[in-house]
């Protein structure tokens, strides 16, 4: 990266980062109607929500029972959908595409001797599903979830997974997350941070700004 010590560990937040959180609903979109990408939005924007609360409250349920609940909570907002399809919708969330890039950009920075993880909220369970399904396994040294420790992103203690894993100093991982929120608790925490602002978002959080920007992971190979 540009004036800094180049990264050899790669760390990526995995949803809205690797994997489209809204694949799960644009797979049953015929069933939601015409609202489909507005109940998708409210589903995340719950899920996440409930992650920062509870970790302020400094209580714990795990992501897989947050997302089940935000969906829940989305339904309610929404009544004009068929709750028929809440089934499917979370088998579908066990199960996101990965965006088109990311097996490429990863077996690119693999093959130039980077180390590569996951740091996620995620449950262990989603998250293997996840990657298995988009058959990412082979490219990652570690998985990393927040549940080994019941709380979630931003509290430091979440980041301090990676440099344990890794045995490393901060200042050695390039953290990538398309969260700008998350970007800002990695930057605070001491990571080299690459925002992947997928969706054209306005800058936020100018106090913990990352090292650079970019539309998708593509990028990457020429930091
Ligand atoms: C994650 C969520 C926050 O993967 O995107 O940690």
């Amino acid at each position: 990266m540009a004036g800094q010590d180049p990264c050899s560990i790669f760390v990526f937040d995995a949803y809205g980062t690797l994997f489209d959180v809204h694949s799960a609903v644009r797979r049953h979109g015929d069933r939601l109607g015409p609202d489909a990408q507005a109940f998708s939005d409210l589903w995340r924007l719950k899920q996440l929500e409930y992650s920062w609360i509870y970790a302020l409250m400094e209580r714990y349920v795990d992501f897989w029972a947050l997302t089940e609940r935000a969906l829940d909570f989305t339904f309610s907002k929404y009544p004009e959908v068929d709750r028929a399809v809440r089934g499917d919708l979370l088998a579908a969330y066990e199960e996101l595409d990965a965006y088109e890039e990311v097996r490429t950009i990863l077996e690119q920075l693999k093959g130039s001797g980077k180390e590569l993880a996951i740091l996620s909220n995620g449950s262990p369970a989603m998250l293997s599903s996840a990657v298995e399904r988009n058959g990412l396994g082979d490219l990652f040294d570690h998985v990393l979830s927040v549940d080994g420790i019941r709380t979630f992103k931003t509290k430091p203690a979440t980041y301090d997974l990676v440099t344990t894993a890794f045995r490393c100093f901060p200042s050695a991982v390039s953290f990538q997350s398309s969260n700008r929120w998350d970007i800002a608790g990695a930057s605070a925490y001491g990571f080299q941070t690459v925002w992947i602002n997928r969706t054209g978002q306005p800058d936020e959080y100018r106090d913990f700004s990352p090292l650079a920007q970019l539309k998708d992971l593509t990028g990457l190979l020429n930091l």
